[in-house]
């Protein structure tokens, strides 16, 4: 690890690598010209997650929510401290992203955060936040935390839909085994996600996520057995152009009962669960 300033690591890259409102003919498509960057399926290739944050979804990440930082930040600190994380001590945040949750541990009160995920993109907007705080950023598949954590963890969270996103239902099985390996007795395991098992149907599979001046951003999901196709498109304006950017990528769908059995298999008891328009929230206790 080198050091970046006081308090902050980093680890380059060496392994692996949304609410919005939607108005139809907001722009006329007949009169703009597009130019498509596309990524993923016209190759017959599947892009991993990786590829497609690399590729198109970092950039436009944090502003996909429509809203401040510091207000998701705001809000993911009042959701962990309703589901009893008080004092988190020592944590690690899979799959952090820009950092909504890593921040809003260190405003808990957490010791030092180590905060893990595949695009070096959104850990290099983490970092340019860091205000002192003592923060680790690694760069590699959440699956492979063990080995850049010394010692156990009072809190480990993946939450804001990482979970889905890992490569395959074995790689969720064996992450629980090894958070619930990686907590101290007593330590919570705090997960946040969708669970896909039920998706709209038609042409309400194409869901509006966010628009501004210059950007203008739809996901459609497709059902595809144990995963679901995302593809991401928006419309990028510059110097008066529209550009059509899209991606697509597969998140498993992970039925909340068969994550529940997969938490307590690893010694991890559920102690607050709560779904709210298909977005579960779990938090779970190492007991022994
Ligand atoms: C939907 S975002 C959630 C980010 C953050 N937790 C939040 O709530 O905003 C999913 C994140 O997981 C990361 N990711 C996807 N697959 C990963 C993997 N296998 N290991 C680590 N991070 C991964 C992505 O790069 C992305 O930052």
């Amino acid at each position: 690890m080198t050091g970046l300033h006081t308090g902050h690591k980093i680890v380059n890259c060496d392994k692996f690598d949304r609410k919005g409102l939607w108005q139809s003919g907001a722009f006329g498509l007949d009169r703009m010209s597009v130019k498509p960057l596309v990524n993923g399926m016209e190759t017959g290739m599947m892009t991993t997650a990786k590829e497609h944050y690399d590729a198109l979804l970092a950039k436009h990440y944090t502003w996909m929510f429509g809203t401040s930082f510091d207000e998701k930040v705001e809000e993911q600190t009042a959701l962990l401290a309703r589901v009893g994380i008080g004092s988190p001590g020592i944590a690690v945040d899979l799959g952090c992203g820009s950092g909504f949750q890593t921040f809003a541990l260190a405003r808990l009160g957490a010791q030092s955060v180590l905060a893990v995920d595949t695009s070096q993109h959104l850990l290099d907007e983490l970092s340019a936040r860091i205000d002192g705080q003592d923060f680790t950023t690694v760069c590699t598949d959440m699956t492979a935390f063990p080995g850049v954590l010394t010692g156990h963890a009072d809190t480990i969270v993946c939450m804001g839909d990482s979970l889905t996103h890992l490569a395959s239902h074995s790689d969720v099985t064996s992450l629980i085994e090894n958070v619930s390996n990686k907590l101290a007795v007593g330590g919570h395991f705090v997960i946040s996600y969708r669970d896909l098992q039920s998706l709209p149907e038609g042409v309400d599979r194409f869901i509006p996520l966010q628009q501004s001046d210059n950007r203008i951003m739809t996901c459609f999901l497709e059902a595809a057995g144990d995963k679901v196709n995302v593809h991401d498109l928006i419309y990028v304006k510059s110097d008066g152009e529209w550009e059509l950017q899209k991606s697509m990528y597969q998140k498993l769908v992970l039925p909340l009962n068969g994550l529940k059995d997969e938490l307590s298999r690893s010694r991890l008891d559920v102690v607050f669960e709560e779904t709210v328009r298909g977005f579960t929230v779990l938090c779970a206790k190492k007991m022994k």
